[in-house]
C-alpha cells in the first residue's frame, strides 16, 4: 500500500552532502546548459561534450556506489541534480536520466559481478553511454505484449526484432535489450540481454523528429540475426519483464523530478517576466490572473517536488516504493503540463516565439505525461494498489 494513510513521514531537511552537489548542479546548469538549450533544442543535438562534462561531474553514476564506478550518492541527491539539469535543459536530463535509471540502476540490481565490472563501471563513470530498449512499434504500455524474439542457440542467443522510442539509442554504447524467448509464456517468456554497439546485427534504424527534449535522440533499433553470448544475459531468462518494471518503478521517480525542473523553468521565467513587462501602466505581476497562475505554479511545483522526494527516500530506504514513484510522475507532469500553459499565458504573444523559452518549455513538457508509462498506466499502477489483494 502506498503512503496515503501517511505511515511515510521522512526528514525533510538535506545533508551538507546534498545541498553541495545540488548546488555544482545549479551551477553546471546555469554555465553550461541554459545558455546553449535553445540551440540544442533547434540542431536537435545535446553535444557529446556536455554528456562528457556530466560524466566528470560524477553524474552519469550518481548512484551508482564508487565500488561499480559511480559517486556513490543516494536516489534523494540524484533526484535534486536532475531538478537542477532539467531546469536548464531537459533534453540533457532525458539523456542523464534513461543513462542511470533505466541502464545503470538495472546492472547493478540485477547484475553479476562480472557483469558490472564490465559493463556498469564504464556506464557508471560516464566513459559510455546506455540505453533501455524495452518498447516496439506495436507495443508499449502494454510491454509484454512484444514481438522482438531471442532465441537460444548454442552457448548464446539470437535476437531478432525492432525496438522504437529508445532514448539515448542513436548514440548508445551499451544497450539494455528486452526479447521474447518463449511466447507462449507471455510475460513469463522475457528475458533481457545486454547488447553492445558494434555487435553484428544490431543496427540503428531511423531516428524520430518529435515536439520536445529535441536535444536528446530517439531511436528505432534493430536487431537482425544479432548473437549474444549467455553471459550477457541479464537476471534469469525468465525474469526480464519483472526487471523491466522494476527499473521502470525508479526511472519514473526522475521524470517526475525532470517535470519538476522544467515547471520551475516555468516559474522562474514567468516570475522574471511578470517583474518587467508592463500594461495598463503597471507591472503585470500587479495583476491578480497572473498572480493567481504564479501561486499556482509554484505550489504544484512545491507538492510535486515532495512526492518526489518522498518516493526517492522511500528507494533509499529499501521500501517498495513503485505506487509512490507512480503518483509522484503523475502529479508532477500535470503539473508541469498546467505551468508551461500558464508560462506561455504570461509571456502573451512572446511566449508562442521561438526568442522566449516559454514555447520550449511547453513542448518538452508534453513528453513527461508519456514516457515511462503514461499518466494513465500511473493511475493504473496506483489503484492496483488500492485496490489489489
Ligand atoms: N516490479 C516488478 N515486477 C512487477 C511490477 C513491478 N513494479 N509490477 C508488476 N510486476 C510483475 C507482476 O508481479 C507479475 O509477475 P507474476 O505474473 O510472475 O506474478 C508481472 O509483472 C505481470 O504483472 P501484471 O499482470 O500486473 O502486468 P501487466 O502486463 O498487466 O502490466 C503495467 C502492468 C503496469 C501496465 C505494465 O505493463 C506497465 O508499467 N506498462 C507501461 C510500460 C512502460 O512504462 N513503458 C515505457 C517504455 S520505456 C521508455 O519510455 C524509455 C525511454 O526511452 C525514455
Amino acid at each position: 500500500m502506498t503512503t496515503v494513510t501517511g505511515e511515510a513521514a521522512f526528514d525533510l531537511s538535506l545533508t551538507e552532502e546534498q545541498q553541495l552537489v545540488q548546488r555544482t548542479a545549479r551551477g553546471f546548469a546555469a554555465e553550461r546548459l541554459l545558455p546553449r538549450a535553445a540551440e540544442f533544442d533547434q540542431k536537435g543535438e545535446v553535444p557529446t561534450e556536455i554528456v562528457r562534462e556530466l560524466g566528470s561531474l560524477g553524474f552519469m553514476g550518481i548512484n551508482i556506489p564508487d565500488e561499480w564506478g559511480g559517486s556513490g550518492l543516494d536516489m534523494v541527491t540524484y533526484v535534486l541534480a536532475l531538478e537542477e539539469i532539467n531546469r536548464a535543459c531537459a533534453s540533457t536530463g532525458v539523456i542523464m536520466s534513461s543513462h542511470v535509471s533505466l541502464v545503470c540502476d538495472p546492472l547493478l540490481r540485477f547484475g553479476s559481478p562480472e557483469q558490472k565490472s564490465r559493463f556498469l563501471r564504464p556506464l557508471a563513470s560516464g566513459e559510455q553511454l546506455g540505453c533501455f530498449a524495452l518498447s516496439e512499434p506495436g507495443a508499449g504500455s502494454d510491454a509484454a505484449a512484444m514481438r522482438s524474439s531471442a532465441r537460444r542457440d548454442g552457448d548464446g542467443w539470437v535476437l531478432n526484432g525492432t525496438k522504437n522510442f529508445i532514448t539515448n539509442g542513436a548514440r548508445a554504447d551499451v544497450a539494455l535489450v528486452f526479447a521474447q524467448t518463449d511466447p507462449a509464456q507471455k510475460h513469463r517468456g522475457i528475458a533481457a540481454f545486454i547488447v553492445e554497439r558494434g555487435t553484428p546485427g544490431f543496427s540503428v534504424g531511423k531516428l524520430e523528429h518529435k515536439l520536445g527534449i529535441r536535444g536528446s535522440d530517439t531511436a528505432q533499433l534493430i536487431f537482425q540475426d544479432c548473437r549474444v553470448p549467455d553471459a550477457h544475459l541479464l537476471g534469469a531468462a525468465d525474469e526480464g519483464f519483472k526487471i523491466a518494471l522494476a527499473t521502470l518503478d525508479g526511472g519514473r521517480i526522475s521524470i517526475a523530478a525532470q517535470a519538476v525542473g522544467i515547471a520551475r523553468a516555468c516559474l522562474e521565467d514567468s516570475v522574471g517576466y511578470a517583474k518587467e513587462r508592463e500594461a495598463f501602466g503597471q507591472r503585470i505581476g500587479d495583476f491578480q490572473a497572473i498572480q493567481w497562475m504564479i501561486a499556482d505554479m509554484a505550489t504544484g511545483i512545491d507538492a510535486a517536488r515532495l512526492l518526489t522526494w518522498r518516493a526517492a527516500a522511500m528507494k533509499d530506504r529499501g521500501e517498495r516504493y513503485g505506487p509512490d514513484a507512480a503518483m509522484a510522475k503523475l502529479f508532477a507532469s500535470d503539473v508541469v503540463m498546467k505551468a508551461a500553459r500558464d508560462c506561455i499565458q504570461i509571456f502573451g504573444g512572446y511566449g508562442y516565439l521561438t526568442d522566449f523559452p516559454a514555447e520550449r518549455h511547453y513542448r518538452d513538457a508534453k513528453i513527461t505525461e508519456i514516457y515511462e508509462g503514461t499518466s494513465e498506466i500511473m493511475k493504473l499502477v496506483i489503484a492496483e494498489d488500492m485496490l489489489g489483494e
